[in-house]
C-alpha cells in the first residue's frame, strides 16, 4: 500500500496555494526579492519518518526559527540560572523587534524577541568563547539539530547586517543594562549570521522532530540536548513563539510553534512529531500567512491541539485472577497500557476499595506498555505497603516495563519473568 499522507499533504497545499494575501518581509532588502508565490510543508515523525510536499528542496534563510535553538543551545551550555538571569520567559505582546526590557532588571522578556534572541546568542558556547567560535558553536548546533551541516547564505547576511540598525540598538540596550558583555555589535553580527542559516523544510521539520523526540535527532540519534531543555524551549514556544499573535494561535492552532520573516513556520508536536512550512507571505505579526493556514487546518484534522486529549481508554486495571489452590494460591491483579499518574492512581484505589486476600499476591505488567517515573514510584510504594500488610509480593514483568523496582523500606518483591515462576 501507499501511504496516504504525502497525498493530505499535497491536498493540504493546493488548499491554500491561491490565497495571495500577506506581504514579504522588506526590511531585509535580499528577502523582498524572494519569489513569493514557493509553498512546501514537510513533517517527520518522532521516529525519523520525514514526508514533504511542494518546493521541500528550496533553501531559504532561517531567521527567527533559529531563536528556539539557540535558546537551547544557550540553556545547555550557560545553565539554566545563568540564563534566566538575563532572559526571562515571559509572553511580551509586542512585536518580534519591539524595543522593551523589564522594568527593574532590564532583561528582555522571553528569547523569541530579537532582545532576548541576542542575549541568548550570546550565551551560547563557553563564556569565554570569541565571537566567531561562538558562531560556529551554534551553526555546529543547529546542524546536529538538522542532522547535516548548515552553512550561512552570505547574500542575505550582508543583506541585514547593513540595514539592521534596529537590532544594533537593541544590543547596545542590553549592553548598557549589563545583560551581555562584550562589543554589541559582535553580538548583532553572531546573531545575523545565525538567522541567515539556509534550510529546507525538510530540515526544518527535523529540527522540530527532534524538539518533539526530548532532544535526540530521530534520523541520526545524536542527543542534542536534554529532555529539561526541550521542556523549557517547547513551554517558551508555546507561550512567545508567535510573538503578538501568540494567545491565538495557542487557542487556534495549539502546537508550540516559531516563525520566521523568510516564511518558515515550525511546529513540534511533543512524542509525536514536527512539521514546517514554507510559504514567503506574511500576516501583520511576522508570521506567515499560509503557513498559519496550513497548521490550523492540521490541528482541525489531524487533532493536534496539545490541550484536546483523546478520550480515556480502557482502564489500566484489567482485572483479577485466582491461580493456584490452598497455600499455593496466587491472587494476580493484571494491568495494561501506558501508565502515568492518573492510571497508577487508579491501582492505587482498586488496591484499597478492595483489597487483595490472598496472602501471595502478583502485580501483572505482561500487557503493560510503559511505566513512566512518577507511576513507578507509586507502583513501588504499593508493593511496599502490600509487604507491610503481610503480602508475598510477585512481580510479572517480562519485558521490564517497571526499571530497577526496588520498593525501599520494609519492601520486598520477587519478579519473575512469566507467570509459571509463581504458580508452579
Ligand atoms: O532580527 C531580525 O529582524 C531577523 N533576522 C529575524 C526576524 C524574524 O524572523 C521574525 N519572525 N517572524
Amino acid at each position: 500500500m501507499r501511504s496516504p499522507i504525502p497525498d493530505y499533504l499535497a491536498e493540504a497545499l493546493s488548499s491554500v496555494e491561491s490565497d495571495e494575501s500577506g506581504a514579504m518581509a522588506d526590511y531585509i532588502p535580499e528577502l523582498a526579492a524572494a519569489n513569493p508565490d514557493r509553498l512546501a510543508v514537510a513533517l517527520c515523525t518522532e521516529d525519523g519518518r520525514l514526508y514533504s510536499q511542494g518546493d521541500a528542496d528550496v533553501a531559504f534563510s532561517i531567521q527567527s526559527i533559529s531563536k528556539p535553538f539557540v535558546y537551547a543551545l544557550a540553556l545547555a551550555d550557560s545553565g539554566f540560572d545563568e540564563v534566566m538571569a538575563k532572559v526571562s520567559v515571559e509572553p511580551s505582546g509586542d512585536a518580534f523587534n519591539e524595543i522593551s526590557f523589564e522594568d527593574g532588571t532590564g532583561r528582555p522578556l522571553n528569547p523569541m524577541i530579537n532582545a532576548g534572541a541576542i542575549t541568548a546568542h550570546t550565551l551560547a558556547g563557553p563564556r569565554d568563547a570569541t565571537p566567531t567560535e561562538r558562531t560556529s558553536r551554534i551553526i555546529d548546533g543547529l546542524s546536529a539539530f538538522a542532522g547535516r551541516h548548515l552553512s550561512v547564505d552570505e547574500g542575505v547576511y550582508e543583506s541585514e547586517i547593513s540595514t539592521a540598525y534596529r537590532n544594533r540598538a537593541l544590543a547596545n540596550m542590553l549592553r548598557a543594562n549589563d545583560i551581555i558583555d562584550g562589543e554589541p555589535l559582535d553580538a548583532v553580527v553572531g546573531y545575523t549570521r545565525q538567522c541567515a542559516l539556509l534550510v529546507t523544510v525538510e530540515d526544518l521539520a527535523l529540527m522540530a522532530a527532534t524538539l518533539a523526540n526530548r532532544g535526540v535527532n530521530p534520523l541520526t540519534g545524536a542527543p542534542v540536548v536534554s529532555a529539561l531543555v526541550v521542556r523549557q524551549v517547547l513551554s517558551v514556544m508555546a507561550t512567545c513563539g508567535m510573538y503578538d499573535g501568540a494567545g491565538h494561535w495557542m487557542t487556534n492552532v495549539g502546537i508550540p510553534a516559531k516563525s520566521g520573516v523568510a516564511g518558515g513556520l515550525i511546529g513540534a508536536l511533543p512524542g509525536q512529531a514536527g512539521i514546517a512550512t514554507f510559504s514567503p507571505r506574511l500576516d501583520e505579526h511576522g508570521n506567515s500567512v499560509r503557513g498559519v493556514d496550513l497548521f490550523r487546518r492540521f490541528t482541525s484534522e489531524m487533532g493536534m491541539h496539545l490541550m484536546e486529549v483523546p478520550p480515556p481508554g480502557p482502564s489500566v486495571v484489567r482485572g483479577r485472577e485466582l491461580v493456584g489452590t490452598g497455600d499455593q494460591a496466587v491472587q494476580i491483579l493484571s494491568l495494561q497500557g501506558r501508565i502515568r499518574f492518573a492510571g497508577a492512581e487508579r491501582v492505587l484505589r482498586d488496591l484499597e476499595n478492595d483489597p487483595l486476600t490472598q496472602k501471595r499476591v502478583a502485580i501483572s505488567l505482561e500487557r503493560v506498555a510503559t511505566v513512566g517515573p512518577v507511576a513507578r514510584r507509586m507502583l513501588l510504594e504499593a508493593v511496599r505497603r502490600l509487604t507491610l500488610d503481610g503480602h508475598d509480593v510477585y512481580l510479572i514483568d517480562p519485558d521490564g516495563a517497571l526499571p530497577d523496582p526496588d520498593p525501599g523500606d520494609g519492601g520486598r518483591v520477587t519478579v519473575v519473568s512469566e507467570r509459571l515462576g509463581i504458580t508452579e
